[in-house]
């Protein structure tokens, strides 16, 4: 059972005087993402390939529509302008689109600037993120470059969050609960019903930043969304991202759906300055009614064909509700990383502790193709 905290402990929000010092901290923070991309490691998920599988992105997009608004909105001279104004529409659509007043809204640059920025309030109060492991660690690694603590805690046998063991991981110190439903690396998704009885539960003494970047991929979205739950200003915020299913990785449009107070607190921190470009690819992509179903349904052909392939090869594989599937290698990672390589197909970085297995994102069709034939030539 979890055990309720005083008042204060329930507060994420930090005074004025931090809440300067995270500005700063964001920006450079910012800086030291991007240099995190010069590692090895990430520069070996760049790498030139025929097939770059390793980054959860999405080549079937973007909407034409999007591509069109872009280039009207850069022949327009646009880009010579701030943007002031031009995201009330954007706004309006998506409070629309979620349920809910445009107060509960705040944009991102991606939905990256938002873990971020909701790590560095916790990193800086000497917090903690509860976070599942493997997992997505963007929140968290910023929680503990600051000084917080991270506290991963294992997904269960089935590869999902293990809901009750991470509410066991609550102590008194300030904490976001991180939840990326459905999982990345993992690809799997938590039971709806339980899942919102335990942000109900445990919103009353954490944060719970809810990421739901991955969910226009998965089955039953409508049923699965629980973006319902920001009403009656509960300590939530649901996190998603034009990046995956909009294909826009490359324009940097994220947003968090939460109560007005954290929404205005968010805004404090100077939180989502998008680029007039982004704005007009972002308002096209929501007006633009069949993208959704209609990409959503290439990427799960196509995921359906790499399935087919893992099961023949006798390789286990999690139950993905994304555009990525994790499976049993039986290898060492470097290894299994190199081979792919060698066919000119990127795969993604090592997820400890499970390193005998591989995540492999859902290309374009002569992508996938090209997977396909290394996995066989591999694993046969
Ligand atoms: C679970 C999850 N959340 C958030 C992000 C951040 O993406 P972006 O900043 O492009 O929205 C990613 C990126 O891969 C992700 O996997």
């Amino acid at each position: 059972m979890l055990t309720s905290l005083p008042l204060s402990r329930r507060q994420w929000l930090i005074s004025n005087g931090a809440t300067l010092a995270g500005l700063a901290l964001t920006s450079r923070l910012m800086n030291f993402e991007a240099a995190a991309q010069m590692t090895p490691e990430r520069l070996a998920a760049t790498l030139p390939v025929r097939a770059r599988l390793s980054l959860n992105e999405n080549p079937f997009g973007p909407s034409p529509a999007a591509l069109e608004a872009i280039m009207r909105n850069l022949s327009a001279g646009k880009a010579a302008r701030y943007p002031y104004g031009e995201v009330n529409e954007l706004i309006a659509l998506i409070a629309k689109k979620e349920g809910v007043t445009p107060d509960h809204i705040v944009l991102s640059v991606g939905s990256g600037e938002l873990l971020e920025t909701v790590g560095v309030q916790f990193g800086l109060q000497k917090g903690d993120a509860i976070y599942a492991s493997p997992g997505y660690l963007q929140l968290p690694r910023v929680v503990e470059a600051l000084g917080g603590r991270g506290i991963p805690v294992p997904v269960n046998a089935q590869l999902e969050h293990d809901l009750a063991a991470m509410a066991a991981k609550i102590s008194d110190r300030p904490t976001v609960i991180y939840i990326a439903n459905p999982n990345n690396p993992t690809s799997t998704v938590v039971d709806p019903t339980a899942l919102a009885t335990f942000v109900k539960e445990v919103s009353r003494q954490t944060l719970v930043f809810l990421d739901e970047a991955y969910l226009d991929l998965a089955d039953n979205y409508a049923g699965r969304t629980l973006v319902g739950l920001v009403h009656a200003e509960r300590n939530l915020i649901v996190a998603r991202t034009f990046s995956k299913i909009y294909g826009l990785a490359g324009m940097r449009i994220g947003y968090g759906v939460t109560s007005p107070k954290i929404a205005a607190q968010l805004r404090n921190y100077g939180m989502g300055s998008l680029t007039s470009p982004s704005i007009a690819a972002a308002v096209a992509s929501l007006r633009d009614d069949g993208y959704v179903a209609a990409t959503r349904a290439k990427i799960v052909a196509e995921k359906e064909k790499l399935l087919a392939l893992l099961r023949e090869l006798g390789r286990p594989y999690a139950a993905s509700q994304t555009n990525f599937v994790f499976f049993q290698t039986g290898r060492e990672h470097a290894k299994v990383a190199a081979a792919m390589l060698a066919e000119s197909v990127s795969i993604a970085r090592a997820f400890p502790p499970m390193t005998d297995w591989a995540r492999i994102s859902i290309g374009l069709p002569e992508e996938n193709a090209l997977a396909r034939a290394a996995l066989r030539k591999i694993f046969s």
